[in-house]
């Protein structure tokens, strides 16, 4: 057994050994999931500057905005969203909730939203209503640029009222301006129409009946699909079944005759307005939710390798897959990472946004500090936009702080200054000071910001 001494002594080395920095310090250092960023304060700036924007157009045009929580229960995409597309089936993020109930981090919002106007009883108000959001969304995917697991959508949504075509043209509208007022060059917006639920009825059965003969030449994919999903085959990016969609019957020779004025009607308050769009007869959307519009935005030319940029459409029969009678609706939701990424290379200036605070407050010495708090608590009553560090302690390292930042002015208080109950205002630009009393201070610092 060891003596008393040499057992603290061992314990001592112990301490000493755990608390040692490991050698491949940087390989312990926990990351962020696969697929999910963090936004540090510069980034964050950026977004705060695309958000303005949106925030200036959909408001002008009367949108309110609504938040739904990020958890939901997993039945509300089942049944919307569609049991058999890929979100639903391979991307939702599930959490078994302690009653055993079902809940998944949402992988969109369109669904949340019409929940929440059913639930809060929204219908009963003005119709219709104009809803926005901005927030994440969560997807199980491969991650990959533009596609993450985590990401930030901007969503419009019309729901109610009658399902008037200019509500669509509407949606279209507010993105295109917004990608336009962003600088995102080569706007496309590729459009199509998949009619209403008997119009896809019958073009399902016409589709299934020009796929029968070719099940030889299809993915396997697609071979599932004639089963649960007959539309989606349309959209495969499998190389195998572009002959046999390039063959197959287009659905807006199908639709019925009001589905086609409804068209119709949106192309026109397109053309009025002066957005230019493409017909895609073969655009189908990856959720089930969708009637009559559909619409993506691209840059460029919007191939199929293209990720689209906004995604979009109507949908008048999801409130009815809730439960309730059937709503209009229609809306679209932007990718802010698929924007961002777009506007790094097409307008960096976009990106370089720094803090617009104006005036740098620099103390010198203990008794300023301790003065500091409550003086700058004027200052922000007063609305003005002060930089601070209250820890740093040397006046050249305070305006070496001043200098890195876009401050145009800076205010110098030290214990002479706390004595003489004044303080020094310094002209960044110019290096020229002058000693104002602290009672006048707010009138003088306005007075040069102007
Ligand atoms: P969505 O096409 O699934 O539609 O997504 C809309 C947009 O979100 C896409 O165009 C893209 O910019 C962005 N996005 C989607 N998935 C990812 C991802 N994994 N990583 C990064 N960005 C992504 C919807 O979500 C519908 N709720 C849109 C809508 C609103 N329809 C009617 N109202």
């Amino acid at each position: 057994m060891p003596a008393k001494g040499q057992m603290k002594k061992e314990t001592k080395k112990q301490v000493k050994r755990a608390l040692k920095k490991p050698t491949s310090h940087k390989k312990q250092i926990l990351q962020s999931p696969k697929g999910m960023h963090d936004i540090l304060p510069g980034g964050m700036l950026v977004r705060e500057k695309l958000y303005k924007s949106v925030k200036a157009i959909f408001e002008f045009y009367g949108f309110n905005r609504i938040e739904t929580p990020i958890l939901e229960m997993e039945e509300l995409f089942t049944k919307t969203v569609g049991e058999n597309t890929d979100i639903v089936e391979k991307e939702m993020y599930a959490i078994k909730g302690r009653g055993g109930q079902r809940l998944v981090m949402r992988p969109e919002m369109t669904a949340s939203i019409v929940r929440s106007y059913l639930e809060h009883g929204l219908h009963r108000q003005s119709q219709p209503q104009y809803l926005y959001y901005i927030g994440p969304a969560f997807r199980h995917e491969n991650p990959q640029a533009g596609r993450y697991r985590q990401f930030w959508q901007v969503g419009a949504e019309i729901i109610g009222g009658e399902g008037d075509p200019v509500y669509d043209a509407q949606i279209i509208l507010i993105f295109y301006k917004l990608l336009e007022e962003l600088k995102v060059k080569n706007i496309t917006v590729g459009i199509n129409s998949i009619g209403g639920a008997v119009d896809r009825q019958n073009y399902k059965k016409k589709l299934l009946e020009h796929y029968k003969d070719h099940t030889k030449e299809i993915c396997k994919n697609c071979v599932r699909r004639m089963k649960t999903n007959p539309l989606r085959m349309l959209d495969c990016k499998n190389k195998v079944c572009r002959g046999v969609i390039e063959e197959a019957p287009i659905i807006l020779d199908n639709l019925s005759t009001p589905s086609k004025t409804h068209f119709k009607g949106v192309l026109e308050f397109l053309d009025e307005a002066n957005i230019p769009y493409i017909l895609r007869p073969r655009l189908v959307r990856g959720l089930d939710y969708y009637n009559k519009t559909v619409f993506e935005i691209f840059t460029g030319e919007g191939e199929d390798s293209q990720l689209a940029l906004v995604a979009g459409g109507r949908y008048d029969y999801l409130a009815e897959t809730l439960g309730k009678r059937s709503t209009a609706g229609v809306g679209a939701a932007m990718g802010v990472e698929r924007v961002l990424e777009v506007l790094e290379e097409q307008n960096p200036a976009f990106g370089t946004v720094r803090s617009k605070k104006s005036i740098y407050f620099a103390h010198v010495g203990q008794l300023a500090k301790l003065k500091s708090l409550p003086l700058l608590e004027k200052l922000r009553q007063a609305n003005l936009p002060i930089i601070s560090n209250l820890g740093k302690k040397s006046l050249s390292n305070q305006l070496e702080s001043a200098s890195k930042t876009d401050a145009t002015l800076a205010l110098i208080f030290g214990q002479k200054e706390v004595y003489e109950d004044n303080i020094i205002i310094r002209d960044m630009k110019t290096g020229s000071q002058e000693t104002v009393s602290l009672e006048k201070i707010v009138k003088a610092v306005k007075k040069k910001l102007k």
